[in-house]
């Protein structure tokens, strides 16, 4: 059997070697500290779990969903981005249910360009969406994001071929994997450039719920006229541990919410109802567990960061999503580092030049452990005197 051209277009998975390279580790023996990884690892809330189990039981979620999604998850969310962001949004019109983000990501090229049109993508940037490039058979244009300008991208240096090109600009903010945070400043800076280049954003904003502890991250649709041209995807997978559940919504432009449905409806017979009613108890459960999640990942990030400067080790200065971004010693490429201290100290880190390569000279660490387990991670790196 042959595959398709397709799908031997479709980009080799970087990190699949990595894994492999943590699962070698582990066979020998290693207690390994795996800070590679961007899953989640505390439980879904119970009263989430009740709340499906309760679904689960009724029937009529067994049946064919509707497509397009249930009212009472799409008013959810609606809620959900008036109550976090003060946007009101038609919940028919500018709300699409998606099994996980990462759908949307891949589709949306497939749904808004024609082969041979240009999507922009941020580097370093979250490898996914390389995918989506590969199956639309689009040409992508990648713009350098870079720590001197706190890693959002300079508009100013778009060249008058790219502008013209440009048809679809992917953002993400709180960043993978920088943990950078974008402004309002800068959103309503990207409306303006979207509007006067004829170009369509759409904002990851999958770490959405995961700021500081104290300001939550702004979101894309907070600038005025962001509604104009583009949406915002949102996933219930970080905000609520439910990354295993694939759960999720795009909101924003109607036309794009048209076009989303539209290739959903070809695509899946809607999201399984029982998800949809955990999307529900989720996103009205209010405040509480966004302030707990994200005040457990900030209390990981200090203790984190405290222990690496005490070995000399800074952080780059990021407080966004569930990520350290990690400068490598001197002399060392990405891959060497986290070869070098999975091998030496059984501690894996994600390279940074997987995520682009603009990601050179840094790693990616996951704060999806305990804090216990982060400062022993130090401390075991520290045991190598790599830095001054
Ligand atoms: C930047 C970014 N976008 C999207 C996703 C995918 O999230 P989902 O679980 O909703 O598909 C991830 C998952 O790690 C991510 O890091």
């Amino acid at each position: 059997m042959t595959m398709s051209n397709k799908l031997n277009q479709l980009p080799k998975q970087f990190f699949a070697s990595l894994v492999a390279k943590v699962n070698k580790k582990i066979a020998t023996g290693a207690d390994v500290i795996n800070l590679g990884q961007g899953n989640p690892d505390q439980p879904t809330p119970a009263f989430i779990v009740e709340a499906t189990k309760k679904a689960l039981e009724d029937p009529m979620t067994h049946k064919y969903s509707q497509f397009r999604g249930n009212q009472a998850y799409k008013q959810a969310a609606a809620d959900f981005y008036f109550q976090q962001y003060g946007i009101k949004v038609d919940p028919e019109k500018e709300i699409a249910v998606m099994g996980g983000s990462k759908i949307g990501l891949v589709e949306l090229p497939l749904a808004l360009l024609n082969p041979g049109e240009t999507i922009v993508l941020p580097d370093p940037g979250y490898p996914d969406y390389l995918s989506g490039v590969a199956l639309a058979d689009v040409k992508q244009e990648l713009i350098p994001l870079k720590p001197e300008n706190g890693y959002l991208p300079n508009y100013e240096e778009w060249s008058p071929e790219l502008r013209k090109a440009a048809k679809l600009l992917y953002l993400n903010y709180p960043n993978n994997p920088t943990g950078a945070q974008a402004t309002k400043a800068f959103f309503e800076d990207t409306v303006r450039f979207a509007k006067a280049n004829d170009l369509w954003v759409v904002h990851d904003f999958a770490y959405g719920a995961l700021g500081n502890g104290q300001k939550a991250p702004v979101s894309f649709l907070q600038a005025e006229g962001a509604k104009d041209v583009g949406v915002e995807l949102y996933t219930l997978s970080k905000t609520y541990n439910m990354a295993g559940w694939r759960v999720a919504f795009a909101v924003g432009n109607a036309e794009i919410i048209e076009a989303i449905n539209l290739i959903q409806d070809h695509l899946f017979v809607g999201i399984f109802p029982a998800l949809q009613a955990a999307g529900v108890a989720a996103l009205t459960s209010g405040e509480g567990p966004l302030q707990a999640i994200a005040t457990q990942y900030a209390n990981r990030r200090q203790a984190f960061v405290t222990a690496a400067a005490q070995i000399g080790w800074q952080a780059y200065p990021s407080d966004g999503a569930f990520y350290c971004w990690m400068p490598v010693p001197e002399g060392m490429t990405s891959e060497e580092f986290s070869d070098l201290l999975l091998e030496k100290v059984a501690v894996a880190v994600a390279p940074g030049v997987g995520f682009g390569e603009q990601g050179e000279g840094f790693v990616r660490v996951g704060l999806t452990i305990d804090e216990d387990r982060l400062i022993e991670a130090v401390a075991r790196i520290g045991t190598l005197h790599l830095f001054a």
